[in-house]
């Protein structure tokens, strides 16, 4: 008899630790002072004062002893060096795609691609859910930013398998009401972040495609997290079981007209991203503003190094045993709290854990932000930053007045290959001890913030005094 990793009940991690980086603990008392100095902004605290840091897992992750290896080997020339090569038939074997323009990050790409799209007081992009960065990105040169995701995808505790799915009778309506003309690309986001992590399907990503061609506007993935959809597609939608992510992935990309990457997610690397697409035309016009932007169209922003980590990393996103390892982590870690009794979004997202706080939290309302609260509530037991997707970071309405956001979340987004089981552990511990306390937390207001992207560095204040 043989027990293969694959079966046991303990998910290893697909690696071993061969360079370690020490955290450091501190006190209660320490946390709620280094938190009040913050401003009761967990962005704003020193990282260094955190134990376990479930900010984001955008740039966090570690990376490959393949990738450091290529990393050395890297080609840091201005023009056409070999790094940039290597990164563009990386991105071209998996998405097919002719043009690829490398970018600092992911809100670059979308800069670019608005900068060209969005005529301001005309354009409408339809998106299953805009991530921040994009919405920001459409209201900034005058668009107008429209979610239409599934009804499901807004109902935190309905179970559904494809729960980041745009609703395609919608998506048809908005584009009879608003007309053709003025839709001048329509997005989707793979996997759904600010819905919770969750993934759209291949039927609905070939029928968005199909809505698009009849109307004649480009399609473009939001494609930060590609290699954690397949890998849900695999596993949850008939017919892919036998295909491997890659050929998932190249079917995914072929419905799209192009894409925007934050490579500091299924990239695997710290930094870096790419707009990649097939129209000649709009991709001139693409690396003329990049030039102006991100620097000469074969490094745009990133160095060669940069280049040589995304394009192992990419691959390595893609590789079957990392994505088992990944999906069934971030799972286990859900299936912790809601054995607890803890409401999270269901199914449990790719790359995060997503909290219910308007749940967990009925008596604070949410324009006194109870998904902030929980988030510091997190810290302050625990020594733990994760991130507030509530009405702090959605609630502002371009015309500056203030609405409740669809969901009240608290993400614990999982840094990819850094944390091992007995931090998940002592992370659940933290959470289902701080939900014992819940009736104790208190509301927040807004003493000081910027009218855009606010919860990057908003001032709060606890108003029952330091919580
Ligand atoms: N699109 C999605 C779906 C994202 O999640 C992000 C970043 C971006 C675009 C922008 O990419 O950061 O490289 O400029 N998400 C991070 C997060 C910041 O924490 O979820 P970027």
């Amino acid at each position: 008899m043989t027990l293969s990793p694959l079966d046991s009940k303990t998910i290893i991690e697909p690696f071993r630790i061969r360079s370690v980086e020490p955290i450091q603990f501190t006190d209660m008392e320490e946390r709620k002072r280094l938190l009040k100095e913050a401003r009761w902004n967990p962005f704003l605290l020193k990282a260094e004062d955190v134990l376990i840091d479930l900010l984001t897992d955008s740039g966090t992750g570690a990376m490959s002893s393949r990738q450091w290896s290529a990393m050395i080997e890297s080609d840091e020339s201005y023009a056409g060096s070999s790094s940039y090569y290597k990164f563009d038939s990386a991105v071209r074997d998996i998405t097919g795609f002719r043009h690829v323009i490398p970018t600092h990050q992911g809100r670059a790409a979308e800069n670019i691609l608005f900068s060209l799209m969005v005529s301001a007081g005309q354009s409408v992009i339809p998106n299953n859910t805009h991530f921040d960065t994009t919405r920001a990105h459409v209201e900034h040169k005058g668009g107008e930013a429209r979610d239409l995701l599934i009804a499901e995808g807004y109902r935190p505790q309905t179970d559904h398998p494809f729960k980041g799915n745009m609703d395609t009778d919608k998506l048809e309506s908005t584009i009879r009401d608003v007309g053709a003309d003025r839709i001048p690309v329509i997005m989707l986001t793979v996997t759904n972040n600010s819905g919770g992590g969750q993934p759209v399907s291949m039927a609905n990503i070939r029928e968005v495609s199909r809505i698009a061609r009849k109307y004649g506007i480009p399609f473009f993935l939001d494609a930060c997290r590609f290699a954690e959809n397949c890998w849900f597609i695999k596993t949850r939608e008939p017919g892919f079981e036998h295909s491997s992510p890659i050929e998932i992935a190249r079917e995914l990309f072929s419905y799209a007209d192009g894409c925007t990457m934050s490579a500091k997610k299924d990239g695997m690397s710290n930094i870096g991203g790419f707009l990649a697409l097939n129209d000649d035309d709009m991709a001139r016009q693409c690396r003329s503003l990049s030039i102006l932007t991100e620097g000469f169209p074969t490094y745009g922003g990133m160095a060669g190094y940069d280049m040589e980590a995304v394009a192992a990393g990419l691959h390595e996103a893609l590789d079957e045993g990392y994505l088992r390892y990944r999906i069934r982590s971030t799972a286990y870690l859900g299936e912790k709290l809601t054995d607890a009794g803890i409401a999270i979004i269901r199914p449990t997202g790719g790359h995060a854990v997503y909290i219910d706080a308007r749940e967990m939290l009925p008596h604070i309302p949410s324009l006194q932000y109870p998904a902030w609260s929980l988030t510091n509530a997190l810290y302050l037991t625990g020594g733990i930053r994760a991130v507030e997707i509530g009405s702090v970071m959605f609630g502002l309405q371009p015309d500056g007045t203030e609405r409740e956001a669809p969901m009240e979340l608290v993400r614990l987004a999982i840094p990819r290959r850094v944390y091992t089981q007995s931090h998940i552990d002592y992370l659940a511990e933290v959470v289902i001890h701080t939900y014992r306390q819940r009736e104790h937390l208190c509301g927040y207001r807004i003493t000081d913030a910027p009218s855009v992207l606010r919860h990057f560095s908003a001032e709060l204040e606890p108003l029952e005094g330091d919580q």
